[in-house]
């Protein structure tokens, strides 16, 4: 957006402004951000000179200058050629906001000592797309505030909304089949209380998502690992795909599990994506089983390659199925969610309120404008994403060419296979060398995977050479102290996404 805005468009805006509870510079500055923040003032408009705006308004000019001062330390106006600022949003550390220091240091960026985390697979916000809902959301939320609040299905858009994602991809869907939830974790705890009992059997897939492996422990489940087939050998044809081994499902599932948990649509740690086929064969399993299938699609957006795939759910509506905004735009947005039959999403409202009472409104009403323009930010974060994967790759090739890598349909990380079983003690001698990586074990049961480590494509492809050569001096420095192999350190504490 660009043009200007003239004193009287803005001291119309600005209304009833100077309420005389605080100095009028801040008062001014306090309502021009809002109408930034809400949309009512675009970004990239240059706002009225300060002589003229303090003539409009009938206000000293110290006072126009110290609130366009404050507009500029706190980010809302940019400090362009003399007085004609542009409104615009905080960037991570914009001087002075009071929160650069934090949001630089933000998880899954680089943390505040300077060190690249690879811990977290995970992308900043589509930015302007997400700050556009917001500020719609915020007119919208005047209509619901004579309401309670309080909704454990979730506000009514945003279930639309997704039920017309579903519907749009094939699979019919209607508002009362969804549940929002505050993220697919919660979603995953929501089915869990609901479906698998204490000491009840859950099928995962081996290697698996490490949150999800947590969350089922934590409710006292058993967990029944299957195998993923190893990645074919490189140099094999790319079309022979590995994907899942459905023969050990159907043998893990003569265990009849209460429930199996599946990552279908690229896979978290290995990015893969289950053909159709298996697919079809996995849900007939289930069903022969009696077994609750729980499909968490949260990573179904980022199809770097374009593949075609049908949703789990066009092959059974018993299933279960998790989704997430977290991938497709932002983590900090702390929005999912369930769809299932309308039966099964009933009884999960009544448990859901054991956890919480419903998701924030302003958040569910941005999501439900992010969910209706879900394709908007995906191709430039899509073009990003096949580049990181790209340069990633052949960064591991060159650097560290013992390392065997799979080349991922889509997601955000690449599993490796490394020459030895040395991630955990990689993971401890990581920090040394300026990085943070998730050991292998983390996404198994019974300490597999001390061979293989999960590298997230997230950061830019600076940082990744970056973190690429810090992988190869701690493998080096392994090398030179076989010691260090030997670590029975934990590494140190680590969320992971
Ligand atoms: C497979 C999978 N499920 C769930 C999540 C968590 O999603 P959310 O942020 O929506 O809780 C992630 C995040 O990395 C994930 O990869």
């Amino acid at each position: 957006m660009s043009g200007s805005l003239n004193p009287s468009s803005l001291a119309r805006l600005l209304g009833e402004w100077n309420a005389g509870a605080a100095p009028a510079y801040r008062e001014l500055a306090d309502v021009v951000r809002l109408l930034v923040l809400d949309g009512r003032v675009p970004l990239g408009v240059a706002l009225p000179s300060e002589r003229s705006l303090a003539a409009t308004l009938g206000i000293s000019r110290t006072t126009v200058t110290a609130a366009y001062s404050l507009l500029r330390e706190q980010g809302f106006l940019s400090s362009g050629q003399g007085s004609r600022g542009r409104t615009c949003i905080p960037q991570s550390g914009t001087p002075g906001d009071g929160q650069g220091a934090a949001l630089s240091g933000a998880p899954g960026l680089v943390v505040p000592d300077g060190i690249l985390d690879l811990a977290y697979a995970s992308l900043p916000a589509s930015g302007e797309v997400v700050h556009r809902a917001f500020a719609a959301a915020l007119t919208e939320l005047p209509a619901l505030l004579p309401g309670f609040g309080y909704d454990a299905l979730g506000v009514l858009p945003l279930r639309d909304a997704i039920a017309r994602h579903y519907s749009a991809a094939g699979v019919p869907t209607t508002p009362q089949q969804i549940l929002v939830t505050s993220g697919a974790q919660h979603a995953l705890n929501i089915v869990l209380r609901t479906l698998a009992g204490r000491a009840d059997k859950v099928l995962v897939e081996h290697p698996s998502y490490p949150n999800a492996i947590d969350a089922i422990r934590a409710a006292g489940c058993r967990l029944v690992p299957v195998p993923m087939p190893a990645a074919a050998p490189s140099g094999a044809d790319p079309a022979a795909r590995p994907g899942w081994d459905l023969a050990a499902f159907e043998s893990a599932l003569k265990q009849r599990p209460a429930m199996a948990y599946v990552v279908p649509d690229f896979h978290n740690p290995t990015g893969r994506l289950m053909p159709d086929s298996q697919r079809r064969r996995l849900v007939r399993a289930a069903a022969a089983a009696g077994t609750v299938l729980v499909v968490d699609e949260t990573l179904r957006e980022l199809n770097l390659d374009g593949m075609d795939s049908t949703p789990m759910a066009a092959f059974s509506p018993a299933l279960v199925s998790l989704g997430s905004l977290s991938k497709s735009h932002w983590a900090g947005l702390r929005t999912g969610w369930i769809r299932a039959e309308e039966s099964l999403i009933q009884r999960f409202a009544a448990a859901r309120t054991t956890l919480d009472l419903g998701g924030p409104v302003v958040e569910q009403l941005a999501a439900a404008h992010l969910v209706n323009a879900l394709a908007e930010p995906l191709p430039a974060r899509l073009a990003t994403l096949r580049d990181n994967r790209d340069g990633l790759l052949e960064l591991l090739r060159g650097h560290l060419p013992d390392w065997e890598t799979e080349r991922p349909d889509g997601g955000l990380s690449v599993w490796c296979r490394l020459p030895a079983p040395i991630s955990t003690a990689l993971a401890v001698v990581a920090p040394d060398v300026g990085i943070r990586l998730a050991a292998g074990p983390r996404f198994g049961t019974g300490g597999a995977f001390e061979q293989y480590l999960r590298v997230p494509f997230t950061l830019p492809l600076e940082q990744l050479e970056t973190a690429v050569l810090a992988l190869r001096s701690a493998q080096d420095r392994l090398s030179a102290s076989p010691q260090l192999r030997r670590t029975r350190s934990a590494p140190p504490a680590a969320a992971i996404a």
